[in-house]
């Protein structure tokens, strides 16, 4: 299945996800690649990233964009040339794209009991839910929790920001799909609105800097 979904969010902000189901050669004929981008898809060690990175193409070809409009800041952070704001995800089968008037982050993740193994590198304060830690329900949040610290990056990509000791997360419900997250970098302190949703086996973030 190729393009799967919208989520408008607002009036200007929007979310497109992409099911990859096509194989890498579908793909590669169907998007224009500018060299740089040829030579960053040459190089990738599997053919999994190379279909999301295609697949983040065509969900800019959705939108009347191509991949010359993209280009990518020191960081790593991609822009679009005409000053919308758009943050990238892709993960194994899904790839999604946000465009938005605002800095908007976004991040998708495969639901894996592997998170609770990592989950030490990421969270400390979150482990409010202790008293889940053997359920689905711990993976669930823990997910979004990598999430939102792998999104709140993306919109502050500064150099030194840790996952566990600057971005914290406040308690939320799954069914709730949202919270707020606070970064506390270098003595400034940010609050984010955070949102979420599951697909399929996946857990999408999107959020942004809350107006102060
Ligand atoms: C950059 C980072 C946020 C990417 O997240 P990820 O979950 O690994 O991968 P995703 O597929 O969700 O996101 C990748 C996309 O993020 C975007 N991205 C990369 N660097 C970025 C930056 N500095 N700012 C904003 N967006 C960035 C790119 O668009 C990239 O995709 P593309 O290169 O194919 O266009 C992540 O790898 C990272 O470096 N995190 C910070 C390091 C850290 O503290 N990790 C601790 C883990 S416990």
């Amino acid at each position: 299945m190729p393009f799967y979904q919208q989520i408008n969010v607002d009036d200007a902000t929007s979310i497109y996800v992409w099911k990859i189901s096509e194989t890498f050669d579908d793909l590669f004929q169907s998007v224009s690649l500018k060299d740089v981008s040829l030579a960053r898809l040459e190089g990738m060690k599997s053919e999994s990233h190379q279909k999301g990175f295609m697949a983040v193409r065509m969900l800019l070809q959705h939108n009347g964009y191509t991949d010359f409009d993209l280009y990518y800041d020191e960081f790593g952070k991609p822009h679009l040339k005409d000053g919308v704001n758009i943050s990238i995800s892709h993960s194994f089968d899904f790839s999604v794209i946000v465009l938005s008037d605002k800095n908007v982050g976004i991040d998708l993740e495969l639901r894996r009991d592997l998170v609770k193994k990592i989950a030490y590198k990421f969270a400390e304060e979150e482990f409010v839910y202790e008293s889940q830690h053997n359920s689905e329900e711990f993976v669930r949040k823990l997910t979004v929790i990598w999430g939102v610290k792998e999104a709140v990056f993306k919109v502050r990509n500064e150099v030194g920001i840790s996952f566990k000791d600057h971005i914290f997360v406040r308690p939320f419900e799954i069914k709730d799909e949202k919270t707020t997250a606070l970064l506390d970098f270098n003595a400034v302190k940010r609050e984010f609105l955070v949102y979420f949703t599951e697909i399929e086996k996946y857990t999408l973030v999107w959020l942004w800097e809350k107006e102060s």
